[in-house]
Order: structure tokens, then sequence, then C-alpha cells
């Protein structure tokens, strides 16, 4: 979650879909590619999230979770469905789930409150480290695509060029990848009302005024948004759950700069 599921989401269905640019600028990027548990954790839907998966007439069909492997339908497993996994660094997660909860009131305290709850599993779809590796390690199955938000930030061509080959679509021209790329780009998605979910989001919470689903977008974020404290307090968390796996942060991310 907040790690660039819906900047995915856009893209994924652009290589599935032929690039069909016409579609995707006029209908919303999370109705084309439906959230399974979403009337799991929005208990005041009025669609039940799990029949419009099962209803959907798309071929593949290309369904959203934030769900932990082991809450996936089994099927999932049992019939070796394709899998893209997007991860994100804990800090930046931290930060944008922080406005994001707060911004819809669904979460009232402040930062230090929030990185306890954080770095004990008191969060949607927590453990965000035993979310993450387990797809980290799953990441040499043939049925996994696991990428991370630096990466797409740092070389999103590449990203395109390797997801297409695993979704097994046809070679892009270098002038097809450059308009995914400009499509796909931040200010770009921030500005079309049918990619950046904001308005969508809006009409179903109490959003606070300065509520903006595109926040900033970029890696790094804490560097300017989190104290020296806070930022140790999650490295000193990180360190000791990576350790029993023999992990560093920077083995999964990068060296994010
Ligand atoms: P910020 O809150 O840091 O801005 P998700 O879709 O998993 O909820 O992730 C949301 C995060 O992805 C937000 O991060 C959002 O701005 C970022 N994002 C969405 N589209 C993006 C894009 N085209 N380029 C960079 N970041 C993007």
């Amino acid at each position: 979650m907040k790690s660039g599921t819906t900047w995915m989401q856009e893209l994924a269905w652009l290589l599935l879909n032929n690039l069909d640019f016409d579609k995707a600028n006029k209908s919303h990027t999370v109705r084309r590619c439906p959230h399974i548990e979403h009337s799991v954790i929005r208990n005041n839907l009025h669609v039940d999230s799990i029949s419009v998966c099962d209803q959907m007439q798309d071929n593949p069909r290309f369904i959203k979770s934030h769900l932990p492997a082991q809450l996936l339908p089994r099927q999932i497993w049992e019939n070796k469905r394709k899998i893209i996994y997007v991860a994100r660094n804990p800090k930046d997660v931290v930060i944008s789930s922080f406005y994001f909860l707060t911004k819809l009131n669904l979460w009232q305290g402040n930062m230090d409150d929030y990185i306890d709850e954080f770095i004990t599993d008191r969060i949607y779809y927590a453990s965000y480290w035993s979310n993450v590796l387990d797809f980290y390690r799953m990441r040499n199955e043939s049925n996994v695509f696991f990428v991370t938000f630096e990466e797409m930030k740092q070389d999103l061509k590449d990203v395109i060029e390797r997801l297409s080959r695993f979704l097994d679509c046809k070679v892009l021209s270098e002038m097809e990848v450059d308009m995914l790329v400009k499509h796909l780009s931040f200010d770009q998605m921030k500005e079309n009302q049918f990619n950046n979910p904001t308005s969508l989001i809006r009409a179903a919470f109490e959003a606070k005024e300065d509520f903006n689903f595109m926040r900033r977008g970029i890696v790094g974020s804490y560097r300017d948004e989190l104290s020296s404290e806070q930022i140790s307090k999650l490295d000193r968390w990180t360190q000791e759950y990576l350790q029993e796996y023999g992990l560093n942060e920077s083995d999964i991310f990068g060296n994010i700069k």
C-alpha cells in the first residue's frame, strides 16, 4: 500500500490492452483494475468487490490487491497466476500512508504515534516487512514480477521492457515506450482525472480540503519530512527485522539517493 500500486496499475493495464490510451483516458484506472478486498476494508461499500472481480469479462483479468501472500485466493497459487508486486522503501511508505490516512480522517495522531503503530503492525495490511519479504523471496519465480517504486522512478523504460516481456506483450517501438513514459509521468497522471483517484476518494470519504492522492511521488521524501530520531527508529526496526534473513534494506531498494 502507498507503494505505487496505481502507477503500476496504469502501466500494466496499458501493456495488457495494446496501449489503448483512448480507453485509458476515459475510464478510471481503479475501475479498469478492481481492488479485490475493497469491500472488506470499506464496510459501507455498496458493491461486493469479490463479485466484481469474479464477473469481469476482460481476458486476462487484471486485479489489484494489497493482501499478504498467505491471504491471497488459493487459486492464484494453484493455477500459477501472474503476480506483479510493487514494493517501496518503508520510510516513504510511512509518510505517504500517514498523510493519506490523516487527510481522509482515518487516522488521528501525530507522526511519532503513527510510526509506533507502523512498526508494531497496527496498520492496514501489516506487517509491512513480512508482506514485502514474502514476495521478495519469490522474486525469481517465473510467475512473479517483483519491482520497486525506486526502480520505477530510476528507470521506467527498463521496467516497461521487463514487464512487457513478463506479460508476453508485443515488443514496443521506441515511440510507444516514449508515449507510455509521458502518460505515466507524475505530472501527467496527477492532472488526469482518470488516473488520479483524488476526486473518487474525496467522494467516498470525508476528506480534508488539502487531500491529494498524488502528493509528492518521489524517492526519499523522508529526508525532509522525518526527524533524525524518527529515521533512526525506523532504520533500527528494519535492521532488526532483516538481519534474520541476512538482508539489508539496500539489497531490496538499492541505495536511495
Ligand atoms: P506519495 O504519497 O509519496 O506522493 P498507491 O497507488 O500504492 O497508493 O501509491 C501512492 C503513491 O504513489 C503516492 O506517493 C503517489 O503520489 C505515487 N504515485 C502515483 N503515481 C505516480 C507516478 N506516476 N509517478 C510517481 N509516483 C506516483
